[in-house]
């Protein structure tokens, strides 16, 4: 079983420790609620590197729904079962330890993380760039892991470590999908089964749609609610709702 560390301070002296023998850190931060998405990404980090580190931390402030907050799925010991053999320590702190200055420092970009899912979900960004780079200056890793399900989060954090210098390299990791197509994301598992079903053809309708124009009244047909559809860099990027779950995706058209 990985070793678990629930204080920053009580890493802070294991991460010290590992200073005295150098060796290269890979580190995967999730939220938990693991499923082989996640486990593609530290199958990397253990292929990469020679110690790998995964938080878990439901990240409070990058929420602005606070009945999503409440609702995130939280399963700590299936998830370290799901960790064994890939990962060696395991931080899983408090929001209070995360946060003692009581967020009154933060991340803030102003210009891409406004858009798209920012545009929807006011200061979602700002949250998770705060967090990252929070938990990139506690672990201090050489690679860092991101899944391409959220690329926007993945082009913001990239950005923000060319910005501040950061002496980490961002390493991006395909999405991961069932068979029917739709992108693993613990959110998946708060669908009934009927709307998981119709789930499917989020991905396909993105994928085969002529434009966003198209994608979008298709995905209103299929009785999907549509946050946005918006093509960048000849990548197709989309939110959708239903049944109060909401789902992103992207792919190449
Ligand atoms: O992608 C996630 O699970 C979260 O946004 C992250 C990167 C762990 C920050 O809380």
């Amino acid at each position: 079983m990985p070793r678990v560390h629930r204080s920053v301070r009580e890493w802070g002296a294991e991460r010290a420790a590992l200073d005295a023998k150098p060796r290269s850190i890979g580190f995967v931060p999730t939220m938990g609620a693991l499923h082989a998405g996640h486990r593609s990404l530290l199958e990397r980090a253990r292929a990469q590197n020679e110690c790998v580190v995964m938080s878990i931390f439901v990240n409070p402030t990058q929420f602005d729904n606070p009945g999503d907050l409440a609702g995130y799925p939280r399963t700590l010991e299936a998830d370290l079962a799901f960790a064994d053999g890939l990962v060696d320590h395991v931080l899983v702190p408090e929001a209070g330890d995360i946060y003692p200055e009581g967020y009154r420092f933060r991340v803030t970009e102003s210009d891409f993380s406004r858009q798209l899912e920012g545009a929807h979900r006011p200061g979602h960004f700002d949250g998770v760039l705060t967090v990252v780079l929070k938990l990139l200056n506690l672990v201090r890793p050489h690679r860092a892991y991101f899944g391409e399900k959220d690329r926007q989060q993945l082009e913001l954090v990239r950005d923000m470590v060319r910005a501040l210098f950061l002496p980490v390299e961002i390493i991006p990791c395909p999405t991961v999908r069932d068979p029917d197509g739709l992108a693993l994301s613990s959110r998946n598992r708060r669908l009934s089964p009927a709307a998981r079903a119709r789930a499917a053809s989020f991905p396909r309708i993105l994928r085969e749609s002529a434009g966003p124009a198209e994608a979008r009244a298709a995905l209103g047909l299929a009785g999907f609610g549509v946050d946005y559809v918006e093509d960048r860099g000849g990548v197709r990027l989309a939110a959708i709702r239903l049944e109060e779950v909401r789902l992103i995706d992207n792919v190449r058209p």
